[in-house]
């Protein structure tokens, strides 16, 4: 509907009919309007998977919701470092929301991965704002290309779940440019979300919801976001406060006081009747965005999403270690299988984004028939023990032992943050008495966030599958037995010991104020900074191949801030199989004196390679990929200097 037709609208409603469209009409509609014929459409979590609830509504993911798609979470997906994996989840939520009614999913969550400890950096994309914006902006692609709204979320610097609703973020500005808004930044500018969800938490002393700074200066005035804005549910504090600084919709609803507080502000100019009038414009636009272009007899194919999950995670699953290239696992060796993940994989997180699954395929109903193919339970989740003598027989009998160990539910979930990084200590003791008397132990991983390994020393293969949603079995099936060759890479370091992290001694302890200290040294810019060993760094995984690079080129030697630099590079494939390789290129700047992170990652590209293939990727970098936030002119600047132009090939720890 065009914005004359909007503006009339509005124009024909009473004072109290406009507040009541700046919140929610119950816990998961937006209000409607049958006089004016505006329709009442629905919002649903996400934001991998479609959490649509039929009877009651919570945001904790404890109600029922109709079966759908759980595809992995956003820590797998975001591994596959291909934009066009995330932009295919998003299509298949789009295409589920149409044959649901749903207008809008809230997702992508794009938080920046802070610590290791954060409850839901399951959810979230990466520890680096330039992947976390690439991955976010295709699943928005995806979503909207089916006329489906998207939500990215939590806008801005909720980096943890301890007193989420009420800790006060303390980021200085420039870290709040370079990491926290650049997370968000340039999927909201490319990819044009319909709505942003902001986020519980103040920032610098005011609630994200009554933030006119991010919300309206930044986000509309500089980033151009045309859409409206939510709260997070719950995260509206003041109503007024709120819609004067530019928040459009308070969720949940009913909210019969804030529609209250809203209609009297607005009569008695407290807050003026243009800014109201704003925000309902804002929410029909899109209420009717999505309404003139729903599909009504829409019919998703669960079969065919059930196929993408398996390829999303497919692609995304890391390569950790291969010793003596244990994987890929040959037909007609004597595996055998331990852990009840192998029957019951591990396959999401906890609280609002948890989905009711159209079904779960394990490992073992994929290779359960195979020769000589045997399984042992080994460990009970429940009661916690493990049966390490049976375990450790069936192996020593076998060619090969795959043990599936990971974090149980209630390790990581929405409103909890971990105190450590342990896998439970009776999986650690199983792996051990496995790995002591078979040498060709592989280890397959579901878990949402960086787990401790002491054992990586002692086994010759691992697997990393995080949260890999439903099809996940059918995945691990794919990649251990080769039939797909892994090519995820780390979106996130995996530190050696959680006292090694930039924020450790104040992450989950500070409460109200929360000073993010180590400023913009977040993730690798940390540990690469200050040189410390780490157990798996940011962009590595490996592959059944191997690839060589070769023939670096820059087109210029110097440039202006106008100008783009060229950098191009030839990479092959130098083994037998084909593969995937995710090219990297990281600028590394002069040292200003400044405490700069001594590189950043600033381009990718993944890239498929048949046995013997070359391929030359290019990509160029503009200012920005140069620029730091420079806080006495508040813009970007480039200190002149002489920089470094990095390709991170494979590396081998
Ligand atoms: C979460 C959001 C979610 C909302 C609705 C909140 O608790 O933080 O991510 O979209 O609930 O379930």
């Amino acid at each position: 509907m065009d914005s004359n037709k909007i503006k009339e609208l509005v124009s024909q409603m009473t004072v109290e009919e406009k507040a009541s469209f700046c919140v929610g009409k119950d816990f998961w509609h937006v209000q409607g309007l049958e006089r004016l014929g505006i329709p009442s459409v629905m919002l649903t979590d996400g934001p991998h998977g479609l959490r649509k609830q039929a009877g009651t509504g919570d945001h904790l993911g404890l109600g029922s919701s109709n079966p759908a798609i759980c595809f992995p979470a956003g820590c797998a997906t975001a591994s596959s470092f291909d934009p066009e994996i995330a932009e295919l989840v998003g299509v298949e939520l789009g295409k589920l929301c149409q044959a649901e009614d749903v207008s809008t999913i809230l997702g992508p969550a794009m938080n920046i991965k802070r610590s290791p400890l954060c409850g839901r950096n399951f959810e979230y994309l990466s520890e680096d704002p330039l992947v976390s914006n690439k991955m976010g902006a295709g699943e928005i692609k995806g979503i909207q290309s089916q006329n489906v709204g998207a939500c990215p979320k939590h806008f801005l610097a909720n980096n943890q779940e301890l007193y989420r609703q009420t800790s006060n973020s303390i980021v200085d500005e420039q870290t709040l440019r370079e990491i926290y808004l650049a997370s968000f930044e340039d999927a909201v500018k490319e990819a044009k979300p319909w709505t942003i969800m902001c986020s519980y938490n103040k920032i610098n002393g005011t609630y994200a919801s009554e933030n006119e700074l991010f919300m309206t200066d930044i986000l509309r005035g500089e980033w151009d976001f045309d859409g409206y804005m939510m709260t997070d549910w719950g995260a509206c504090d003041n109503p007024v406060d709120s819609v004067a600084a530019g928040m459009d919709l308070c969720m949940p609803g009913p909210g019969p006081d804030n529609v209250r507080r809203i209609k009297e502000a607005a009569e008695d100019g407290t807050l003026p009747m243009d800014v109201l009038d704003r925000a309902v414009e804002r929410v029909l636009n899109i209420v009717f965005r999505y309404s003139e272009n729903h599909v009504k007899d829409a019919v998703y194919d669960f079969e065919a999403g059930h196929e993408a999950a398996r390829k999303v995670e497919t692609e995304s699953a890391i390569l950790l270690k291969n010793e003596d290239a244990v994987l890929p696992l040959k037909e007609g060796e004597k595996i055998v299988y331990i852990g009840e993940y192998v029957k019951a994989p591990r396959y999401q997180g906890g609280g609002s984004s948890h989905i009711n699954p159209y079904k779960i395929s394990s490992v073992w109903d994929e290779v359960g028939e195979k020769d000589g193919v045997s399984y042992v339970k080994g460990y009970d989740l429940k009661t916690e023990t493990i049966d390490a003598a049976a375990a450790a027989a069936a192996a020593k009998e076998a060619d090969k032992a795959v043990i599936f160990a990971g974090l149980p539910d209630s390790y990581e979930t929405e409103g909890l943050d971990r105190t450590h990084m342990d896998i439970p200590r009776y999986q650690n003791d199983l792996i051990a008495a496995v790995a002591a008397v078979q040498p060709n132990t592989i280890v397959v991983l579901h878990n949402g966030s960086p787990v401790s390994m002491p054992w990586i020393d002692d086994v010759k293969g691992v697997l990393e599958l995080y949260l890999g949603g439903e099809a996940v079995g059918l995945a691990a099936a794919d990649l251990l037995y080769g039939k797909v060759n892994p090519s995820g890479r780390l979106t996130e370091t995996f530190p050696i010991r959680i006292e090694d992290t930039p924020t450790y001694p104040y992450y989950g302890v500070e409460k109200d104020d929360v000073k993010y200290r180590e400023e913009r040294l977040v993730g690798y810019r940390y540990y690469e900074t200050v040189k410390k060993p780490v157990l798996f760094p940011f962009g590595y995984g490996l592959s059944y191949t191997t690839f060589a690079y070769d023939n670096l080129q820059l087109d210029k030697e110097a440039m202006t801030d106008a100008e783009e630099l060229k950098v191009s590079v030839d990479v092959t494939n130098t083994g037998a199989i084909a593969g995937k390789e995710v090219v990297q290129i990281y600028v590394a700047p002069c040292r200003t004196g400044a405490v700069r992170p001594v590189r950043e990652l600033r381009a990718f590209e993944k890239i498929a390679l048949e046995p013997g293939e070359t391929k030359t990727v290019t990509v160029s970098l503009s200012k920005r990929a140069f620029a730091e936030w420079n806080v006495s002119i508040h813009d970007w600047y480039v200190p002149s200097g002489v920089y470094q132009i990095q390709v991170l090939s494979l590396i081998h720890i």
